[in-house]
């Protein structure tokens, strides 16, 4: 797996971040925060951090307004996954290579925990001092992450996937559903972090969302990919929790062959989109190669 040259130093940046945040919270309840931070501080690619922070590099934005947003996206992408894994949805006992948040505490403290998670991204946006933007932008940034994780967002898209659990749909139905279930965060880490930058105009964001939007989709193909080829033991969680849940997945509609043809056409086109960019673009460009050839 090719790697991404400063994921390390980003992943540090924001595993510190929302390690201080927890730390500082007040919490009545210790079950509570420690099933919060069972399910944000352990561990977690950190691909949506790495995403903004790699694009507010690339534009010129200034990092600490990225510290919002990527400390904000981690908080809804930790809560989405601390549902996900509920029984009344995917119903999965391993994350990470440990106990799902419902296994390792019960249901109604990673039910609560999930919910507090979400408050908590919009405290990040809410309640931080932004060095380059105003108000008003700040306000639309909350806006964004809204949609982005929302019933028009990750949330429409987990209903969307519910909903094709143990039938058949199109692959335009698919891709719909992985454009918003997973494709919507990933985007919202591109734009949030390209609001941010001082010069970007209509076209070049156009440009950039499609981008994101192109990425977003291979990495829930690439997901429903590994779901299939790699093991547990790699996965940190169930492999083949797809097939054995009747998901609706690309592998699954198209076979694995056509899927991989899949992947590795979002992710030239996904290049292509960079390619217009006046910008250095490189480590987007090599975050699509990391997300079509990663095994977990
Ligand atoms: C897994 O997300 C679920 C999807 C949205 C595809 P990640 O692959 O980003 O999971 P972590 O955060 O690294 O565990
Ligand atoms: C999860 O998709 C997407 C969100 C949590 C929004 P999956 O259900 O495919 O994720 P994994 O495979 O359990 O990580
Ligand atoms: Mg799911
Ligand atoms: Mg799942
Ligand atoms: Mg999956």
């Amino acid at each position: 797996m090719s790697e991404l040259s400063k994921l390390a130093s980003f992943q540090a940046r924001v595993d510190q971040l929302l390690t201080e945040k927890l730390n500082d919270l007040t919490i009545n309840d210790p079950r509570l925060h420690d099933a919060m931070r069972y399910g944000l501080l352990i561990g977690g690619k950190r691909m949506r951090p790495y995403l903004a922070y790699v694009t507010g590099e690339a534009l010129g934005a200034e990092l600490n307004d990225i510290d919002a947003i990527a400390c904000a996206i981690e908080c809804i992408h930790a809560y989405s996954l601390l549902h996900d894994d509920l029984p009344a949805m995917d119903d999965d006992d391993l994350r990470r290579g440990k106990p799902t948040c419902h296994k390792a505490f019960d249901e109604a403290t990673a039910i609560l925990a999930g919910d507090a998670l979400q408050s908590l991204a919009f405290d990040f946006l809410a309640n931080h001092r932004f060095n380059n933007i105003t108000a008003a932008k700040q306000i639309m940034l909350v806006k964004q992450l809204v949609d982005a994780a929302g019933y028009q967002g990750m949330c429409g898209g987990q209903a969307l996937d519910l909903a094709a659990t143990n039938k058949t749909i199109s692959l335009t139905e698919l891709e719909q559903l992985h454009l918003l279930k997973t494709g919507a965060l990933l985007k919202a880490s591109v734009i949030m972090a390209a609001e941010c930058a001082p010069n970007v105009n209509t076209e070049e964001m156009k440009e950039l969302a499609k981008y994101a939007e192109l990425v977003g989709l291979a990495y829930q193909v690439r997901d429903d990919i590994i779901d299939i080829i790699s093991s547990e033991e790699e996965l940190g969680k169930p492999a083949g929790s797809d097939l054995a849940a009747n998901k609706s997945t690309y592998p699954l509609l198209m076979g694995l062959d056509q899927a991989q043809q899949k992947a590795q056409q979002l992710y030239q086109q996904s290049l292509q989109a960079l390619d217009t960019l006046p910008y250095n673009t490189q480590n987007l460009a090599e975050f699509a190669t990391f997300i079509v050839h990663r095994t977990h």
